[in-house]
Protein backbone atom coordinates (compact mmCIF):
# COMPACT_ATOMS: atom_id res chain seq x y z
CA UNK A 1 0.00 0.00 0.00
CA UNK A 2 0.92 3.37 -0.84
CA UNK A 3 -0.21 6.57 1.04
CA UNK A 4 1.21 10.32 1.84
CA UNK A 5 2.43 11.83 5.07
CA UNK A 6 2.25 15.86 4.46
CA UNK A 7 5.94 16.81 5.52
CA UNK A 8 4.93 19.29 7.68
CA UNK A 9 2.36 17.56 9.64
CA UNK A 10 4.95 14.64 10.39
CA UNK A 11 7.05 17.51 11.55
CA UNK A 12 4.44 19.14 13.83
CA UNK A 13 4.10 14.97 15.05
CA UNK A 14 7.82 15.51 16.32
CA UNK A 15 7.38 19.42 17.70
CA UNK A 16 8.83 20.04 20.62
CA UNK A 17 6.32 21.18 23.76
CA UNK A 18 6.92 24.95 23.31
CA UNK A 19 6.16 24.91 19.62
CA UNK A 20 3.20 22.06 19.93
CA UNK A 21 1.91 25.17 21.91
CA UNK A 22 1.66 27.42 19.27
CA UNK A 23 -1.13 25.35 16.94
CA UNK A 24 -4.62 25.16 18.22
CA UNK A 25 -6.62 21.97 19.54
CA UNK A 26 -8.13 21.31 16.50
CA UNK A 27 -4.14 21.02 14.93
CA UNK A 28 -3.52 18.65 18.09
CA UNK A 29 -5.99 16.28 16.60
CA UNK A 30 -4.28 16.75 13.60
CA UNK A 31 -1.10 16.37 15.05
CA UNK A 32 -2.25 12.65 16.66
CA UNK A 33 -3.93 11.40 13.48
CA UNK A 34 -0.79 12.29 11.51
CA UNK A 35 1.49 10.69 14.61
CA UNK A 36 -1.31 7.74 14.61
CA UNK A 37 -0.72 7.53 10.88
CA UNK A 38 2.55 6.80 10.42
CA UNK A 39 3.18 4.39 13.09
CA UNK A 40 -0.25 2.38 11.94
CA UNK A 41 2.14 2.35 8.20
CA UNK A 42 4.38 -0.25 10.15
CA UNK A 43 2.15 -1.57 12.79
CA UNK A 44 0.29 -3.50 9.74
CA UNK A 45 3.58 -4.26 7.80
CA UNK A 46 4.91 -7.34 7.40
CA UNK A 47 6.92 -8.61 11.02
CA UNK A 48 10.24 -8.50 8.10
CA UNK A 49 12.91 -6.59 8.60
CA UNK A 50 13.37 -6.04 5.20
CA UNK A 51 9.48 -4.63 5.26
CA UNK A 52 10.34 -2.74 8.16
CA UNK A 53 12.78 -1.08 6.76
CA UNK A 54 10.89 -0.13 3.32
CA UNK A 55 7.85 1.16 5.72
CA UNK A 56 10.55 3.63 7.16
CA UNK A 57 13.10 4.61 5.10
CA UNK A 58 11.17 7.15 3.23
CA UNK A 59 10.16 8.70 7.37
CA UNK A 60 13.47 8.66 8.39
CA UNK A 61 15.97 10.19 5.58
CA UNK A 62 13.68 12.21 3.59
CA UNK A 63 14.30 15.87 4.48
CA UNK A 64 13.04 18.11 1.86
CA UNK A 65 9.69 17.78 -0.56
CA UNK A 66 5.91 18.64 0.92
CA UNK A 67 4.70 14.58 1.03
CA UNK A 68 6.18 11.55 2.03
CA UNK A 69 5.11 8.32 0.75
CA UNK A 70 5.27 5.76 2.79
CA UNK A 71 5.08 2.22 1.23
CA UNK A 72 3.73 -0.55 3.37
CA UNK A 73 3.92 -4.52 3.34
CA UNK A 74 0.36 -5.99 4.13
CA UNK A 75 -0.10 -9.12 6.78
CA UNK A 76 1.90 -10.43 9.66
CA UNK A 77 1.11 -14.21 8.27
CA UNK A 78 -0.82 -15.08 11.16
CA UNK A 79 -3.81 -15.98 9.85
CA UNK A 80 -5.15 -19.44 10.90
CA UNK A 81 -7.62 -21.35 9.05
CA UNK A 82 -10.02 -19.69 11.31
CA UNK A 83 -13.30 -21.39 13.24
CA UNK A 84 -13.13 -24.69 14.94
CA UNK A 85 -13.72 -25.07 18.62
CA UNK A 86 -10.31 -25.53 20.81
CA UNK A 87 -8.97 -26.40 24.72
CA UNK A 88 -9.30 -22.26 24.82
CA UNK A 89 -13.63 -22.41 24.35
CA UNK A 90 -14.18 -24.16 26.87
CA UNK A 91 -11.89 -22.79 29.27
CA UNK A 92 -13.92 -20.77 31.04
CA UNK A 93 -16.05 -23.65 32.62
CA UNK A 94 -12.79 -24.90 34.28
CA UNK A 95 -11.73 -23.64 37.95
CA UNK A 96 -10.15 -20.27 37.53
CA UNK A 97 -12.22 -19.01 35.11
CA UNK A 98 -15.48 -20.29 36.60
CA UNK A 99 -14.59 -18.27 39.82
CA UNK A 100 -13.22 -15.06 37.79
CA UNK A 101 -16.98 -14.79 35.91
CA UNK A 102 -18.77 -15.16 39.21
CA UNK A 103 -17.11 -12.42 40.94
CA UNK A 104 -17.68 -10.45 38.21
CA UNK A 105 -21.47 -11.57 37.66
CA UNK A 106 -21.86 -10.74 41.27
CA UNK A 107 -20.07 -7.13 41.68
CA UNK A 108 -21.91 -6.06 38.48
CA UNK A 109 -25.61 -7.46 39.21
CA UNK A 110 -27.06 -4.04 40.74
CA UNK A 111 -25.82 -2.64 37.06
CA UNK A 112 -28.54 -4.49 35.46
CA UNK A 113 -30.27 -2.91 33.17
CA UNK A 114 -32.11 -5.11 31.08
CA UNK A 115 -34.52 -7.28 31.50
CA UNK A 116 -33.25 -9.83 29.01
CA UNK A 117 -32.74 -13.14 29.78
CA UNK A 118 -29.93 -15.68 28.35
CA UNK A 119 -32.60 -17.26 26.09
CA UNK A 120 -32.74 -14.01 24.10
CA UNK A 121 -29.87 -12.70 23.78
CA UNK A 122 -28.90 -13.20 19.70
CA UNK A 123 -25.34 -13.80 20.26
CA UNK A 124 -24.00 -17.16 20.59
CA UNK A 125 -20.69 -17.32 22.72
CA UNK A 126 -17.75 -19.01 20.25
CA UNK A 127 -15.08 -18.20 22.11
CA UNK A 128 -14.29 -17.54 25.97
CA UNK A 129 -10.58 -17.06 26.87
CA UNK A 130 -10.44 -17.16 30.62
CA UNK A 131 -9.07 -18.03 33.78
CA UNK A 132 -6.11 -21.07 33.90
CA UNK A 133 -6.37 -21.70 29.78
CA UNK A 134 -6.60 -18.31 28.80
CA UNK A 135 -3.55 -18.49 26.68
CA UNK A 136 -3.75 -21.75 25.05
CA UNK A 137 -5.45 -20.76 22.00
CA UNK A 138 -3.47 -17.86 21.08
CA UNK A 139 -0.37 -17.19 19.21
CA UNK A 140 2.93 -15.50 20.34
CA UNK A 141 4.49 -13.68 18.16
CA UNK A 142 8.23 -13.11 18.78
CA UNK A 143 9.70 -11.31 15.58
CA UNK A 144 10.76 -7.76 15.80
CA UNK A 145 8.17 -5.30 17.06
CA UNK A 146 6.64 -4.00 13.60
CA UNK A 147 6.10 -0.77 15.09
CA UNK A 148 10.27 -0.36 15.57
CA UNK A 149 9.51 -0.57 19.23
CA UNK A 150 12.60 -1.14 22.19
CA UNK A 151 10.54 -4.53 23.00
CA UNK A 152 11.80 -8.18 22.53
CA UNK A 153 8.26 -10.15 22.05
CA UNK A 154 8.93 -13.87 23.51
CA UNK A 155 7.39 -16.80 22.62
CA UNK A 156 4.85 -18.96 25.06
CA UNK A 157 7.62 -20.66 27.48
CA UNK A 158 10.03 -17.64 28.02
CA UNK A 159 7.30 -15.60 28.79
CA UNK A 160 5.61 -18.50 31.25
CA UNK A 161 9.24 -19.02 32.96
CA UNK A 162 9.95 -15.05 33.19
CA UNK A 163 6.61 -14.57 34.77
CA UNK A 164 5.63 -12.36 31.52
CA UNK A 165 2.74 -13.87 31.06
CA UNK A 166 0.51 -16.05 34.35
CA UNK A 167 -2.99 -16.48 35.77
CA UNK A 168 -2.93 -14.32 39.29
CA UNK A 169 -4.95 -15.68 42.13
CA UNK A 170 -8.18 -14.27 40.79
CA UNK A 171 -7.94 -16.06 37.96
CA UNK A 172 -7.22 -13.25 35.83
CA UNK A 173 -4.19 -13.82 32.87
CA UNK A 174 -1.13 -11.41 33.23
CA UNK A 175 0.82 -10.19 30.29
CA UNK A 176 3.63 -8.23 31.75
CA UNK A 177 6.76 -6.00 30.69
CA UNK A 178 10.12 -7.31 31.94
CA UNK A 179 10.93 -5.28 34.99
CA UNK A 180 14.79 -6.18 35.35
CA UNK A 181 16.23 -3.08 36.33
CA UNK A 182 19.00 -2.63 33.59
CA UNK A 183 18.47 -4.58 30.53
CA UNK A 184 20.82 -4.22 27.45
CA UNK A 185 19.35 -3.79 24.39
CA UNK A 186 15.32 -3.72 23.98
CA UNK A 187 13.01 -4.59 27.03
CA UNK A 188 10.95 -8.30 26.83
CA UNK A 189 7.20 -8.02 26.35
CA UNK A 190 4.50 -10.01 24.86
CA UNK A 191 1.90 -9.57 21.68
CA UNK A 192 -0.41 -12.72 21.39
CA UNK A 193 -2.79 -12.77 18.25
CA UNK A 194 -5.84 -15.46 18.64
CA UNK A 195 -6.01 -18.63 16.06
CA UNK A 196 -9.49 -18.17 16.38
CA UNK A 197 -10.51 -15.81 13.01
CA UNK A 198 -13.76 -13.90 12.71
CA UNK A 199 -15.98 -12.55 10.23
CA UNK A 200 -18.95 -10.18 11.87
CA UNK A 201 -18.80 -11.23 15.91
CA UNK A 202 -19.28 -9.53 19.25
CA UNK A 203 -15.75 -9.19 21.19
CA UNK A 204 -16.00 -8.23 24.68
CA UNK A 205 -12.94 -7.44 26.49
CA UNK A 206 -13.01 -7.64 30.84
CA UNK A 207 -9.99 -5.73 31.47
CA UNK A 208 -9.08 -5.01 35.89
CA UNK A 209 -5.71 -3.48 34.57
CA UNK A 210 -4.07 -2.03 31.38
CA UNK A 211 -0.72 -1.21 30.75
CA UNK A 212 0.62 2.83 31.36
CA UNK A 213 3.51 4.61 32.25
CA UNK A 214 6.03 6.32 30.00
CA UNK A 215 7.00 4.74 26.92
CA UNK A 216 4.48 2.16 26.86
CA UNK A 217 2.09 2.19 23.66
CA UNK A 218 -0.34 -0.75 24.52
CA UNK A 219 -3.41 -1.85 22.53
CA UNK A 220 -6.20 -4.79 21.81
CA UNK A 221 -7.40 -4.76 18.50
CA UNK A 222 -8.75 -7.08 15.78
CA UNK A 223 -6.86 -7.15 12.38
CA UNK A 224 -7.59 -8.61 8.89
CA UNK A 225 -5.02 -9.98 6.39
CA UNK A 226 -3.71 -8.22 3.65
CA UNK A 227 -4.25 -5.19 5.40
CA UNK A 228 -5.62 -2.82 4.96
CA UNK A 229 -7.84 -4.25 3.09
CA UNK A 230 -9.27 -6.95 5.97
CA UNK A 231 -9.61 -3.57 7.64
CA UNK A 232 -8.06 -2.98 10.90
CA UNK A 233 -10.62 -2.41 14.26
CA UNK A 234 -8.53 -0.97 17.06
CA UNK A 235 -10.95 -1.28 20.15
CA UNK A 236 -8.93 -0.14 23.11
CA UNK A 237 -5.47 1.91 22.59
CA UNK A 238 -3.12 4.50 23.78
CA UNK A 239 0.73 6.02 25.43
CA UNK A 240 2.42 7.54 27.97
CA UNK A 241 -0.18 8.51 30.51
CA UNK A 242 -3.21 8.79 28.41
CA UNK A 243 -6.09 8.13 30.60
CA UNK A 244 -8.75 8.55 27.55
CA UNK A 245 -9.18 5.97 24.92
CA UNK A 246 -9.43 6.25 21.40
CA UNK A 247 -11.30 3.74 19.32
CA UNK A 248 -10.12 3.52 14.92
CA UNK A 249 -10.72 1.69 11.84
CA UNK A 250 -8.46 1.72 9.07
CA UNK A 251 -9.87 0.53 5.96
CA UNK A 252 -9.08 0.42 1.61
CA UNK A 253 -10.58 2.55 -0.54
CA UNK A 254 -13.95 3.91 -0.32
CA UNK A 255 -14.85 3.15 3.63
CA UNK A 256 -15.95 6.60 4.90
CA UNK A 257 -18.07 7.98 7.99
CA UNK A 258 -21.13 9.81 6.44
CA UNK A 259 -20.55 12.69 9.50
CA UNK A 260 -17.98 13.66 11.97
CA UNK A 261 -20.77 15.19 14.15
CA UNK A 262 -20.89 12.98 17.36
CA UNK A 263 -24.66 13.74 17.66
CA UNK A 264 -25.17 12.85 14.09
CA UNK A 265 -23.04 9.65 14.46
CA UNK A 266 -24.98 8.88 17.86
CA UNK A 267 -21.71 8.65 19.75
CA UNK A 268 -20.47 9.67 23.55
CA UNK A 269 -17.18 10.22 21.74
CA UNK A 270 -15.62 13.05 19.16
CA UNK A 271 -14.32 11.97 15.71
CA UNK A 272 -10.57 12.95 15.60
CA UNK A 273 -8.51 13.41 11.86
CA UNK A 274 -11.13 12.72 8.74
CA UNK A 275 -13.91 10.79 7.81
CA UNK A 276 -12.54 8.76 5.23
CA UNK A 277 -11.25 6.11 6.73
CA UNK A 278 -9.09 4.65 4.03
CA UNK A 279 -5.76 4.02 5.12
CA UNK A 280 -3.66 4.72 1.72
CA UNK A 281 -6.42 8.07 1.04
CA UNK A 282 -5.65 9.79 4.25
CA UNK A 283 -2.42 9.18 5.29
CA UNK A 284 -3.78 6.62 7.33
CA UNK A 285 -5.33 9.16 10.28
CA UNK A 286 -8.22 6.40 9.35
CA UNK A 287 -11.43 7.15 11.37
CA UNK A 288 -10.67 7.73 14.95
CA UNK A 289 -12.96 8.35 17.93
CA UNK A 290 -11.88 9.52 21.20
CA UNK A 291 -13.22 8.82 24.52
CA UNK A 292 -13.86 11.65 26.68
CA UNK A 293 -14.11 9.42 30.27
CA UNK A 294 -10.48 10.02 31.49
CA UNK A 295 -11.52 6.64 33.43
CA UNK A 296 -11.35 4.92 29.63
CA UNK A 297 -7.06 4.33 29.28
CA UNK A 298 -4.20 4.08 31.44
CA UNK A 299 -4.30 5.14 35.24
CA UNK A 300 -7.80 6.28 35.30
CA UNK A 301 -9.26 2.77 33.93
CA UNK A 302 -6.85 0.58 36.39
CA UNK A 303 -7.81 2.70 39.50
CA UNK A 304 -11.86 1.69 38.87
CA UNK A 305 -10.48 -1.55 38.55
CA UNK A 306 -10.80 -1.52 34.76
CA UNK A 307 -14.30 -2.53 32.81
CA UNK A 308 -15.29 -3.60 29.63
CA UNK A 309 -14.61 -3.12 26.50
CA UNK A 310 -17.07 -4.08 23.91
CA UNK A 311 -16.94 -4.10 19.53
CA UNK A 312 -19.94 -5.37 17.48
CA UNK A 313 -19.68 -5.81 14.06
CA UNK A 314 -22.47 -6.82 12.19
CA UNK A 315 -23.87 -5.88 8.60
CA UNK A 316 -24.90 -2.40 9.98
CA UNK A 317 -21.66 -1.33 11.07
CA UNK A 318 -19.08 -1.30 14.15
CA UNK A 319 -19.53 -0.18 17.15
CA UNK A 320 -17.89 0.41 20.31
CA UNK A 321 -18.34 0.57 23.87
CA UNK A 322 -17.01 1.30 27.00
CA UNK A 323 -18.49 0.01 30.95
CA UNK A 324 -16.94 1.36 33.80
CA UNK A 325 -16.44 -1.71 36.18
CA UNK A 326 -19.10 -0.16 38.52
CA UNK A 327 -21.83 -0.32 35.40
CA UNK A 328 -21.39 -3.38 33.54
CA UNK A 329 -24.54 -4.73 32.04
CA UNK A 330 -25.67 -7.80 33.12
CA UNK A 331 -25.98 -9.13 30.64
CA UNK A 332 -22.29 -9.05 29.64
CA UNK A 333 -21.68 -10.81 32.76
CA UNK A 334 -24.10 -13.60 32.00
CA UNK A 335 -22.69 -13.90 28.72
CA UNK A 336 -26.05 -13.23 27.38
CA UNK A 337 -25.41 -9.57 25.83
CA UNK A 338 -27.95 -7.75 24.25
CA UNK A 339 -26.25 -5.08 22.60
CA UNK A 340 -29.86 -2.91 21.78
CA UNK A 341 -30.14 -2.06 25.75
CA UNK A 342 -26.74 -0.71 26.21
CA UNK A 343 -27.28 2.94 24.94
CA UNK A 344 -24.96 5.19 23.30
CA UNK A 345 -21.76 3.51 22.35
CA UNK A 346 -18.27 5.42 22.75
CA UNK A 347 -18.53 4.84 18.64
CA UNK A 348 -20.36 4.02 15.46
CA UNK A 349 -18.95 3.61 12.15
CA UNK A 350 -22.11 2.78 10.08
CA UNK A 351 -22.55 0.90 7.06
CA UNK A 352 -24.02 3.36 5.28
CA UNK A 353 -21.13 4.63 2.90
CA UNK A 354 -18.61 1.37 3.95
CA UNK A 355 -20.11 -2.07 3.43
CA UNK A 356 -19.17 -4.42 6.23
CA UNK A 357 -18.19 -7.68 4.40
CA UNK A 358 -16.41 -5.71 1.71
CA UNK A 359 -14.23 -3.97 3.91
CA UNK A 360 -13.56 -6.13 6.99
CA UNK A 361 -12.97 -9.76 6.85
CA UNK A 362 -10.99 -13.04 8.69
CA UNK A 363 -10.34 -10.71 12.16
CA UNK A 364 -7.88 -12.07 14.74
CA UNK A 365 -7.84 -10.25 18.15
CA UNK A 366 -4.50 -9.19 19.55
CA UNK A 367 -3.00 -7.71 22.85
CA UNK A 368 0.27 -6.54 22.52
CA UNK A 369 2.72 -4.15 24.69
CA UNK A 370 5.42 -2.30 22.82
CA UNK A 371 7.62 0.35 24.29
CA UNK A 372 8.66 3.60 22.48
CA UNK A 373 8.36 3.23 18.83
CA UNK A 374 6.41 5.03 16.51
CA UNK A 375 3.80 6.23 18.70
CA UNK A 376 5.44 6.61 22.43
CA UNK A 377 8.55 6.85 20.87
CA UNK A 378 7.59 9.92 18.50
CA UNK A 379 5.85 11.34 21.81
CA UNK A 380 8.98 10.71 23.89
CA UNK A 381 10.00 14.97 24.05
CA UNK A 382 6.45 15.79 23.54
CA UNK A 383 2.74 16.65 25.27
CA UNK A 384 0.99 16.60 21.76
CA UNK A 385 -1.63 13.91 21.27
CA UNK A 386 -0.86 12.02 24.79
CA UNK A 387 -2.87 14.35 26.95
CA UNK A 388 -0.20 14.90 29.18
CA UNK A 389 0.98 18.60 30.83
CA UNK A 390 4.57 17.57 30.70
CA UNK A 391 6.40 15.17 28.30
CA UNK A 392 7.81 11.90 29.49
CA UNK A 393 11.36 13.73 28.58
CA UNK A 394 10.47 15.93 31.76
CA UNK A 395 8.65 13.91 34.02
CA UNK A 396 10.92 11.48 33.65
CA UNK A 397 14.60 13.58 33.29
CA UNK A 398 15.70 10.79 30.68
CA UNK A 399 16.29 12.35 27.02
CA UNK A 400 15.29 9.54 24.96
CA UNK A 401 12.62 6.68 25.50
CA UNK A 402 15.20 4.39 24.77
CA UNK A 403 17.71 5.02 27.37
CA UNK A 404 14.64 4.85 29.63
CA UNK A 405 13.50 1.76 28.32
CA UNK A 406 17.06 0.52 29.36
CA UNK A 407 17.30 1.58 32.80
CA UNK A 408 14.33 2.10 34.13
CA UNK A 409 13.17 -1.35 34.77
CA UNK A 410 10.97 0.64 37.95
CA UNK A 411 9.07 2.35 35.60
CA UNK A 412 7.20 -0.29 34.06
CA UNK A 413 5.66 -1.79 37.29
CA UNK A 414 2.18 -0.53 35.90
CA UNK A 415 2.81 -1.99 32.41
CA UNK A 416 0.55 -4.91 32.47
CA UNK A 417 -2.59 -6.05 31.05
CA UNK A 418 -4.48 -8.10 33.65
CA UNK A 419 -7.44 -9.52 31.96
CA UNK A 420 -10.28 -11.43 33.33
CA UNK A 421 -11.62 -12.47 29.76
CA UNK A 422 -11.85 -11.97 26.33
CA UNK A 423 -15.27 -13.29 24.95
CA UNK A 424 -15.81 -13.66 21.05
CA UNK A 425 -19.79 -13.87 19.89
CA UNK A 426 -21.26 -14.65 16.86
CA UNK A 427 -24.81 -14.23 16.05
CA UNK A 428 -27.20 -16.66 16.49
CA UNK A 429 -29.14 -17.36 13.26
C1 LIG B 1 -2.53 -21.82 18.43
O1 LIG B 1 -1.55 -21.72 17.41
C2 LIG B 1 -0.22 -22.01 17.84
C3 LIG B 1 0.69 -21.87 16.65
O2 LIG B 1 0.55 -20.68 16.04
C4 LIG B 1 -0.13 -23.41 18.37
O3 LIG B 1 1.17 -23.61 18.88
C5 LIG B 1 -1.14 -23.62 19.44
O4 LIG B 1 -1.12 -24.96 19.84
C6 LIG B 1 -2.52 -23.25 18.95
N1 LIG B 1 -3.47 -23.43 20.06
C7 LIG B 1 -4.45 -24.29 19.98
C8 LIG B 1 -5.28 -24.43 21.21
O5 LIG B 1 -4.68 -24.95 18.99
C1 LIG C 1 4.59 -12.74 38.80
O1 LIG C 1 3.88 -11.59 38.38
C2 LIG C 1 2.73 -11.34 39.13
C3 LIG C 1 1.98 -10.22 38.45
O2 LIG C 1 2.77 -9.08 38.32
C4 LIG C 1 3.11 -11.04 40.56
O3 LIG C 1 1.95 -10.80 41.32
C5 LIG C 1 3.86 -12.22 41.13
O4 LIG C 1 4.33 -11.91 42.41
C6 LIG C 1 5.03 -12.58 40.24
N1 LIG C 1 5.61 -13.83 40.71
C7 LIG C 1 6.90 -13.97 40.88
C8 LIG C 1 7.34 -15.33 41.33
O5 LIG C 1 7.70 -13.07 40.71
C1 LIG D 1 -22.14 -5.56 0.87
O1 LIG D 1 -21.45 -6.23 -0.15
C2 LIG D 1 -21.87 -7.56 -0.32
C3 LIG D 1 -20.93 -8.23 -1.29
O2 LIG D 1 -20.75 -7.44 -2.42
C4 LIG D 1 -23.31 -7.57 -0.78
O3 LIG D 1 -23.77 -8.89 -0.94
C5 LIG D 1 -24.17 -6.87 0.26
O4 LIG D 1 -25.50 -6.76 -0.19
C6 LIG D 1 -23.62 -5.50 0.56
N1 LIG D 1 -24.34 -4.97 1.71
C7 LIG D 1 -24.96 -3.80 1.67
C8 LIG D 1 -25.65 -3.38 2.95
O5 LIG D 1 -24.98 -3.08 0.70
Amino acid sequence: MYFRVPLILFLLASAAPSDANLFSRGSEHIIRSISTAHRHAVKRSSNLARDLRRALSPILVSQDGSSQSVYCVTGDGLIGSGGGSSSGSSGGSGSGGSASSKASGTSTASAASSSSSASSSPWKLQQNYEGDSFFNDWTFFTASDPTDGNVQYVDSSTASSGNLTGINSAGNAYMRVDTTQTVSGNRQSVRITTNYTFTQGLVVLDAVHAPTGCATWPAFWTDGPNWPNGGEIDIMEGVNSLTINQASIHTADGCTLPSSDSSTLGISGTVVGGTNCAAEESGDAGCGVQSSETNSFGSGFNAIGGGVYAMQWTDDGIKVWFFPRSSIPSDISNSAPQPSGWGTPLSFWPSTDCNMTTYFYDHQAIFDTTLCGQWAGDAWDSTSGTGQSQSCATMTGVSTCADYVANNGDGFTEAYWEVKSVKIYQESS
